[in-house]
């Protein structure tokens, strides 16, 4: 609900409050931010200045005063006194960069508004509220709408602004942020997710002082370097426990957060396009939408914050279609081949998948013109004869036929200069004239601002998507945006984002045409993770690395912003290809479990044994699937860095797994915790049975062994592949309470002992419990 009661506005969701009022000078003073208050009377919450400071400068208007410097501003502007970072830089017709916005009126509509070139969340209308303010500066001849979105259930309101030109010449806009608040606090510390190829959104905190920190990209991607998403939290804030607001941004593109610790104490922060090589020329009449900001609030702690952020993306940014539906367990051939595949090896693997369990079979990279290697046929939309003979609509009707969905890869953004396309056309792709264009992995990036060039892309999307039933799209892009230039923007400056314009509308055509097919997009894993591409695709592959003990941190740094179903996980096989880690098959199930999950192996690899053990997991992840992708989630604190524990719960089951990342001698008792438990009932707590190798003993197993056998040999090889040994057996029946407290766990193993109820977890090991009301549990066979 948005209420207004001059000079204040106040945007209720169903927990939070935001509150603002319009200054007797004109500027919109930021005055709260968290629970709702009862208070009506919100004069308490003004800045309280009875005079100015030292070398302040006064701000004038009419009959009014006030220092800009010392105020909490809900947007500001440049030359006026506010000498903090600027959320706009402005280069007007005349060549001056001064501005002053003042409140001139607003609108309250029900639902969300549409914006015209960017992708925003959406909602039905009594779910959500929207506030236009637009602001005035009157010599500048400018116009600036603050846009405030509520959307009550999700504890969420969404920020962007537009600015129109209203003179007769064009404007120059060098810098615009999507939103810009100003708090009160300084003990807070900063949460980012970083990292690169591989090791994407991996969880840094700092803390902050005095001074400006910048998050961004520059690559034309939201980036695998820094996500968009940040969160600040008052110092000592846990799982459970503190206050901490959260600031994601709907946009796929350069982006830019900015945290200033400023004079007196406050705290400015500003998220937006990064203004790196941006310069928007404006004309007259014309307006600037900027992409969408979202913001959150908690005074529980992160599970709190992540849970507005989950409910807000699975109802109001994932494309309408697949919210809350069921998302399919995948099979995606490029790990099990790579290039090197046939129709028979295909089929082969999907009589493979099928027979595990397996919903849909995804045909990764290869299927294309002459595409062997990474080295060409990128922009070529021919089907490979070679390795598919009887096309490709054959391949996906036998798929289809098998009972399993089929699923493409394409990368559309992409033009190999070994391509048909480039031949014809080189001038597709992005390049200044003259100057050589540097590769990214073979490949050259095709210039969606050329109207052209999109529907170049539609067409050959639409064409294949006629011939062939594709229930599922792998939306990749794989290099990132260099030597920028293109003749269809009128200014260099428009480029990065005109790109971007570019690529949503190609996908809006997408989801508009095909809103039943379900679109995961990728970046080389997780170089564009983000809400722009979620709003397109409602799922994202995380990571091109599946070592699950690297995935623990991938996966929960993404979970502080991003739902379960969102975060797409495969069981690949050991060692894994990067890291050349060996872990056990459980611990690559039950981290994959924790997303949107699937397979990318050749299960000509996996021993008779493993494939009992996938098909017994994939059975229990569709008995689970709701919890797994939709539930909430619950990160345990824990107090030392080798072990992980993650709940998911609709309430009354609860799915809880714990990792391993390191054994050691002689370790603590262990309790296994469970949260959000009612204390009075009785729980069913059962483990979900991890059967372990025989080789995980090595040698060890010869003492346990009646006859003498070499543990290396034939024989026991033999063995180990039909064999394994059951772990960790828990059957127990306690209250709510004794769980909540922590359940006494069997020791784990140490050299002296072993039967079926031993825990051995070892280094990289993980057990996986279900916690069920005792009245409520049902046959299942876990
Ligand atoms: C990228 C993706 C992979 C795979 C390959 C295919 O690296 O992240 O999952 O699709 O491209 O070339």
């Amino acid at each position: 609900m948005i209420k207004v009661s001059h000079p204040y506005f106040v945007l209720g969701t169903k927990d939070l409050h935001y509150i603002f009022r319009i200054l007797e000078t004109g500027q919109l003073e930021h005055l709260y931010v968290g629970k709702k208050l009862i208070d009506q009377t919100y004069e308490a919450l003004h800045t309280k200045i009875t005079a100015g400071m030292g070398s302040q400068i006064l701000y004038e208007r009419d009959d009014y005063q006030a220092y800009l410097d010392l105020l909490p501003l809900e947007y500001s502007g440049i030359g006026k006194g506010d000498f903090r970072l600027s959320p706009l830089e402005i280069k007007c017709p005349d060549g001056t960069y001064v501005n002053d916005f003042i409140y001139h009126h607003h609108t309250i509509k029900n639902g969300f508004i549409k914006a015209n070139t960017m992708p925003t969340a959406h909602a039905k209308e009594n779910e959500a509220q929207s506030l236009v303010i637009t602001l005035i500066d009157e010599h500048a001849k400018l116009e600036l709408d603050l846009i405030y979105t509520t959307f009550d259930q999700a504890n969420v309101i969404t920020r962007r602004a537009v600015l129109h030109n209203k003179n007769t010449s064009s404007l120059v806009i060098r810098k615009i942020m999507s939103m810009m608040m100003d708090l009160d606090e300084t003990d807070v510390d900063l949460y980012t997710l970083d990292g690169g190829w591989i090791k994407e959104a991996h969880q840094h905190k700092r803390e902050l002082t005095y001074g400006t920190y910048i998050i961004d990209s520059t690559t034309g991607t939201s980036s695998n370097r820094h996500n968009p998403g940040i969160i600040l939290a008052k110092k000592d804030t846990t799982e459970n426990h503190g206050v901490c607001i959260g600031i994601n941004l709907v946009y796929s593109g350069n982006h830019y957060e900015a945290v200033q610790i400023a004079n007196h104490g406050m705290l400015r922060v500003m998220t937006g396009i990064n203004p790196h090589c941006f310069e928007w020329v404006l004309n007259p009449n014309d307006a600037f939408e900027t992409p969408e900001a979202v913001l959150s609030y908690a005074d529980q702690g992160f599970n709190e914050l992540s849970q507005h952020f989950h409910d807000f993306v699975n109802h109001h940014i994932t494309p309408a279609y697949h919210q809350k539906r069921s998302r399919p367990i995948v099979l995606n051939s490029w790990e099990a081949f790579y290039f090197n595949f046939n129709h028979r090896k295909l089929l082969h693997l999907a009589n493979q998948a099928k027979d595990l369990g397996i919903e849909l079979f995804v045909l990764d990279d290869g299927w294309f013109g002459d595409r062997n290697d990474d080295q060409r046929a990128l922009g070529d939309y021919t089907i490979n004869k070679k390795k598919l003979p009887y096309g490709l609509k054959h391949l996906a009707d036998k798929i289809h036929q098998k009972g399993l969905q089929f699923g493409l890869w394409f990368e559309p953004e992409m033009i190999s200069p070994n391509s048909q396309l480039y031949r014809l056309h080189p001038e597709y792709a992005i390049h200044i004239e003259g100057r050589r264009p540097s590769l990214g992995r073979n490949q050259l990036v095709l210039d969606l601002c050329n109207p052209e060039v999109r529907g170049y892309i539609l067409d050959n999307l639409h064409r294949i998507l006629k011939e062939i039933p594709i229930d599922y799209i792998k939306w990749d892009m794989n290099r990132q945006l260099t030597d920028m230039y293109s003749a269809f923007v009128i200014h260099q400056g428009m480029f990065f984002h005109a790109y971007m314009i570019g690529l949503y509308s190609i996908l809006q055509e997408m989801k508009d045409t095909y809103p039943h097919i379900l679109i995961e997009t990728c970046s080389s894993g997780g170089n564009r993770f983000d809400l722009g591409m979620l709003t397109f695709g409602a799922q994202i592959w995380t990571s091109d690395d599946t070592d699950p003990i690297e995935r623990l941190k991938i996966q929960e740094g993404l979970s502080y912003l991003y739902p379960l179903s969102t975060i797409s996980a495969h069981v690949s096989l050991a060692p894994h290809a990067q890291t050349l880690r060996d872990t056990p098959l459980s611990t690559r199930f039950n981290v994959a479990s924790f997303g949107v999950h699937g397979y990318e192996l050749n299960f000509d690899y996996v021993s008779p044994v493993e494939k009992k053990e996938i098909k017994r997991y994939i059975q229990f992840y569709r008995e689970h699937r709701d919890l797994f992708q939709f539930g909430t989630l619950i990160r345990h604190d824990i107090k030392d860095d080798h072990h992980i524990v993650w709940q998911v719960t609709d309430g009354k089951k609860h799915v809880i797994a714990s990792f391993q990342t390191l054994a050691e001698a002689s370790p603590e008792f262990e309790k296994l915790h469970v949260q959000r438990l009612d204390s009075h009932t009785l729980y069913h707590l059962k483990s979900f049975q991890q059967r372990m190798p025989l080789k995980r003993f090595g040698h060890l197993i010869s003492h346990a062994l009646p006859i003498k056998l070499n543990t290396n040999g034939w024989i026991m090889r033999k063995i180990g592949e039909y064999k394994m040994l059951d772990n960790a057996v828990i059957d127990d029946v306690m209250s709510g309470e004794v769980l909540k407290n922590g359940y006494r766990l069997k020791q784990q193993f140490s050299g002296t002992y072993y039967n079926q109820e031993t825990r051995i977890i070892g280094d990289f090991g993980s057990m996986m419990y279900v916690v069920e009301p005792l009245e409520e549990e049902h046959d299942e066979n876990i």
